[in-house]
């Protein structure tokens, strides 16, 4: 067996986003040591790539916003299946956890009083998201990494997780490679944060980064950990849709809440033809005031139609695209340019308020979005579903192990609203790294079992075997064999027998994947490192695909063809993923705790 270094913390937190820096400072304040694993560089986190904002109810462009509010959008937008003490503590923390960062150095856009400016984003009431131009996530990363490299945080950079490791039922360590040199480190700790964000490489089309492969979610449900929801994978609707080269990459919603308008093309704003009854939309807009209600009732009355939750506007362009009404690469058109007709200094605005966006379309299609359209596409973006945790301390179902962020489930039920990502990390990584802190005070050192190590140890060296088949493409081909499978048949509108294929096709390429080969040694060999990436990107799609094969309905980002309404049965049911004893993967729904009558009236009060 190769050598190994061993390094030991109270608490290990693995990923190095929102989510885990926040972890990692909280830890690190109730005086523990702390661990930080990167899998890239320190700062390079796919948190930056989150550029509207983030969703808190500070009331500074809407004095009537609340976080009962907040409460009341992230469950009518999660179409009830959130965890709702999560979606409670989310909307009442949010505001502290913006303000705290503002502390720390984030430099939010201001409104003309000098308070954090907040913009519209789809499904929520009022403007609520604090946002820095287009390049929030950006901010949120800077900031806390500033602060967090004075808190005495040992960060260990470029270092993949292969493996947890356990002292009977509780988490005790884990093994890991480092990508430069391949060399083994093993990590003893009392408690551990997976903050590993969300799986968007198992999709052909996505806006997620390299590192997004599935690998908390993954070290979770191998170690006995419970996944939830696992269908629920949001499509957000604006990606790129051409050069082919960028296809998927980000436009954000905030060019909508700037006053972006999305038509097909014969110059229709389709999004009017699809409007909920509940929803009462106007063509009124005006980007410099902000669509703002004026009481309850006509709460929406001046939201754009653009402006609905994520699911909805995806499927619209879909619909555009499949009857023939599409842009020329497939996809829909999203104007910005139009907004000079209403404001003065358009063009500085867009500039001002959407700096990335600008030079994005410039630098990557030649395009002047202060003059021209975009055009857009729906693209994998962020999956609902993930780590079952405790909706006060973030544990999972496995003692010592937390989640907080993407790869943890629960906040978002069936349907992400845009912002509610960036104040999820932030909360959710302060509550996981207090409660690991307190784990790790309250209970002892567990040991390591070598031959535990052992065995993770060859699990990951498998690839570098020279006994193996080297086949033509190697884990890549089979990597992309599996992005078309999911885009094609557990993509944004599924049914049954696409879907029951896919999960054959999924046990043929997980046999390929055990024995391909990686040829080269443990330096710098991203052949190796895909090899085992894509053990983890065929875990989580195997989850996606079982878990949506059994919700038979249509219900937020999970559209089936053959069920298209929401159906009663499945109306308070989340779905749990676990490993079984014969190591197979099990799908089964349990009901959600009824909501206590305070939080049903919330809701009552504003439907
Ligand atoms: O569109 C966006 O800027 C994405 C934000 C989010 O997913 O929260």
């Amino acid at each position: 067996m190769a050598e190994i270094e061993t390094i030991e913390h109270d608490v290990l937190i693995i990923g190095a986003g929102g989510a885990g820096l926040r972890a990692a400072i909280e830890a690190s304040a109730q005086g523990v040591s702390v661990g930080l694993v990167c899998k890239s560089l320190l700062g390079k986190a796919h948190t930056v790539m989150a550029e509207g904002g983030m969703a808190a109810a500070l009331a500074n462009v809407d004095e009537r916003d609340s976080w009962k509010t907040h409460f009341a959008d992230t469950m009518r937008g999660g179409y009830y299946l959130n965890n709702w003490r999560m979606a409670q503590l989310h909307a009442q923390q949010a505001p502290d956890r913006v303000r705290e960062l503002e502390a720390w150095g984030a430099v939010f856009d201001r409104t003309a009083a000098g308070k954090i400016m907040q913009r519209n984003f789809g499904g929520h009431a009022h403007p609520r998201l604090a946002h820095v131009g287009d390049r929030t996530g950006l901010e949120m990363i800077r900031t806390l990494q500033d602060h967090g490299i004075h808190q005495g945080i040992d960060v260990h950079m470029e270092c993949t997780m292969s493996s947890l490791l356990k002292d009977g039922d509780r988490v005790c360590g884990a093994l890991a490679y480092t990508r430069e040199l391949g060399k083994f480190k093993l990590f003893k700790a009392k408690a551990i944060v997976l903050a590993t964000g969300g799986i968007g490489r198992a999709y052909k089309i996505t806006s997620n980064s390299w590192e997004y492969t599935g690998d908390g979610q993954t070290l979770a449900y191998r170690s006995g950990a419970d996944l939830i929801d696992m269908e629920f994978v949001q499509f957000h609707p604006t990606g790129m849709v051409w050069p082919p080269s960028v296809r998927g990459i980000l436009v954000t919603e905030g060019v909508r809440g700037e006053g972006g308008v999305l038509k097909n093309k014969n110059d229709e704003r389709f999004m009017f033809g699809d409007i909920p009854e509940n929803y009462q939309s106007s063509t009124a807009d005006n980007p410099e005031e902000g669509w703002r209600y004026v009481t309850k009732t006509d709460r929406q009355a001046r939201r754009p139609p653009e402006l609905l939750t994520r699911d909805h506007v995806a499927r619209c362009i879909l619909r555009e695209v499949r009857e023939g009404r599409g842009s020329p690469h497939g996809g829909a058109f999203l104007d910005i340019a139009w907004i000079k007709e209403k404001i003065p200094n358009a063009e500085a605005h867009i500039k001002k308020k959407l700096p990335s966006m600008y030079h994005q379309f410039k630098e990557l299609a030649g395009i002047d979005i202060t003059k021209e359209p975009m055009e857009v596409g729906p693209t994998t973006h962020y999956v609902m579903g993930g780590i079952r945790v405790d909706g006060e301390t973030q544990m999972s179902t496995v003692p010592g192990l937390y989640a907080a962020g993407e790869c943890a489930a629960g906040l978002h039920g069936a349907n992400r609203l845009g912002g509610n990502s960036l104040s999820d990390l932030v909360v959710f990584g302060k509550l996981a790294g207090e409660h690991a802190a307190k784990f790790a005070k309250e209970n002892g050192e567990a040991s390591i079992d070598p031959d535990q190590v052992s065995t993770a140890q060859a699990a990951a060296l498998g690839p570098l075997d020279s006994g193996r088949a080297q086949v033509d493409g190697g884990a890549y081909q089979i990597q992309y064999e599996l992005q078309e499978l999911m885009q094609d048949k557990v993509g944004i509108v599924r049914k049954e027998e696409e879907i029951l294929s896919a999960i054959d096709e999924i046990e043929v390429l997980k046999g390929r994947a055990q024995t391909v080969r990686a040829p080269g040694n443990r330096q710098y060999n991203p052949g190796w490192h895909t090899a085992l990436d894509l053990q983890n990107l065929l875990v989580v799609s195997e989850a996606v695909a079982r878990a949506a094969v059994i919700r038979k309905e249509s219900r937020g980002a999970h559209t089936r063809d053959d069920f298209p309404e929401k159906e009663d049965a499945f109306g308070n049911v989340n779905t749990v993923l676990r490993q079984g004893a014969d190591g197979q993967m099990e799908a089964i729904q349990e009901t959600i705790p009824e909501l206590p009558d305070e939080l049903q009236e919330i809701i009552d009060e504003r439907r």
